[in-house]
């Protein structure tokens, strides 16, 4: 119903012009109709311009005069110049570097020379929203022109995030894997002990595993280990038992919350595609333990420490085989995600690119 109010919307404006934006909404409407996170809002000041590639398609985000995130594509109807080299002007415009065009939130509003240029005419501009200190965008719908489709995802915000007992760090990795691999090796328990130094050597195996769905975006396991003797939840927790709680929200998020006695460290993932093989991977840690900020860096390190070996692991993995041959019980987690992403595609439109 949405998208056929949009329809009708898109082609009269309420003054009865056709609002005409370019490149048209199919280059762009079948990169899933969700929000991505794809950025943090302290890396934007206001009037720089972000290049952001999703999925191979440029997009200008940037902060205006008023402080608001906008996204308009990066492509210049003119003569297709990359708009996010050009500037922010005073009149809260972006000129294009090449022949000085202004667009304000998409729309021309000058054409240097051309005063006569009658039309409303544009880029598509994306829907952006900020929250908990992060940027996060829809790249399949245009609010200019009113075309394209609608996310229809919650974000995900973790209760950790306004839990005063809590501390949280952040980092980025620029990660040459698609996206989906990298999500879905966050959503992979049973590589912890094998890829990553800081595992539990002495029980790899959960004695106790509960996958339950959280509605049709999202689920979550629940793991149960006996905790290593050597590792951070014995040593600072206390704990013989550790439980981890594994979930995903499409189409993004993950996250890793381990309990171990008292602590709690939540591990939160947002990966969004560059491209095909090119990907962005954020990362927000919560911690209710050495939450005195001169912690801070030893967490850092064992992100760095972390992201590295599976980096490492995941360029081993062959391409023309990417999701394998079989499944086993502790794959649930992947295997859910995959099925409700698929399913979410199917029912929008046929996907051009399904993961399977
Ligand atoms: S290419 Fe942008 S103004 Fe000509
Ligand atoms: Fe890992």
């Amino acid at each position: 119903m949405k998208n056929i109010l949009a329809f009708f919307l898109g082609i009269f404006s309420i003054y009865g012009v056709k609002i005409s934006t370019k490149p048209p909404a199919s280059t762009y409407q079948y990169n899933g109709n969700f929000y991505w996170k794809i950025g943090k809002s302290n890396d934007y000041y206001k009037g720089d311009l972000h290049r952001t590639l999703f999925n191979d398609y440029p997009i200008c985000v940037y902060r205006d005069r008023n402080n608001t995130i906008n996204a308009i594509s990066d492509i210049c109807v003119h003569r297709g110049a990359a708009l996010s080299f050009g500037k922010l002007l005073e009149n809260n415009c972006i000129q294009c570097p090449y022949h000085g065009w202004e667009y304000n939130e998409g729309m021309i509003k000058t054409i240097p020379g051309c005063p006569d240029m009658k039309g409303k005419i544009g880029t598509p501009r994306f829907e952006t929203k900020e929250i908990n200190g992060d940027i996060y965008l829809c790249p399949t719908y245009d609010l200019n022109s009113q075309h394209g489709i609608i996310a229809n995802n919650g974000i995900y915000i973790p209760p950790e995030a306004s839990n005063s007992k809590f501390v949280r760090i952040s980092g980025k990795k620029h990660i040459k894997r698609p996206n989906f691999l990298v999500t879905e090796n966050v959503l992979d328990m049973m590589h912890i002990s094998y890829v990553h130094t800081f595992g539990n050597q002495v029980s790899p195996i959960p004695f106790e595993i509960k996958y339950e769905d959280i509605d049709e975006f999202s689920g979550k396991t629940t793991f149960h280990y006996t905790a290593g003797a050597t590792s951070m939840s014995a040593i600072i927790g206390n704990a013989k038992e550790v439980k981890v709680e594994n979930e995903f929200y499409l189409p993004d998020t993950t996250v890793t919350r381990v309990f171990a006695g008292n602590i709690v460290k939540t591990i939160v993932t947002h990966c969004y595609p560059i491209g095909k093989n090119e990907s962005i991977l954020y990362y927000d840690l919560y911690r209710n333990f050495l939450t005195y900020p001169i912690f801070d860096g030893l967490f850092y390190k064992q992100m760095d420490i972390t992201l590295k070996e599976d980096v490492g692991i995941l360029n081993t993995i062959y391409d023309n085989h990417i999701r394998g041959f079989m499944t086993t019980k502790y794959d649930i987690t992947q295997l859910k995600y995959r099925e409700k992403w698929n399913k979410k595609f199917i029912k929008e439109k046929p996907p051009k690119k399904e993961i399977e």
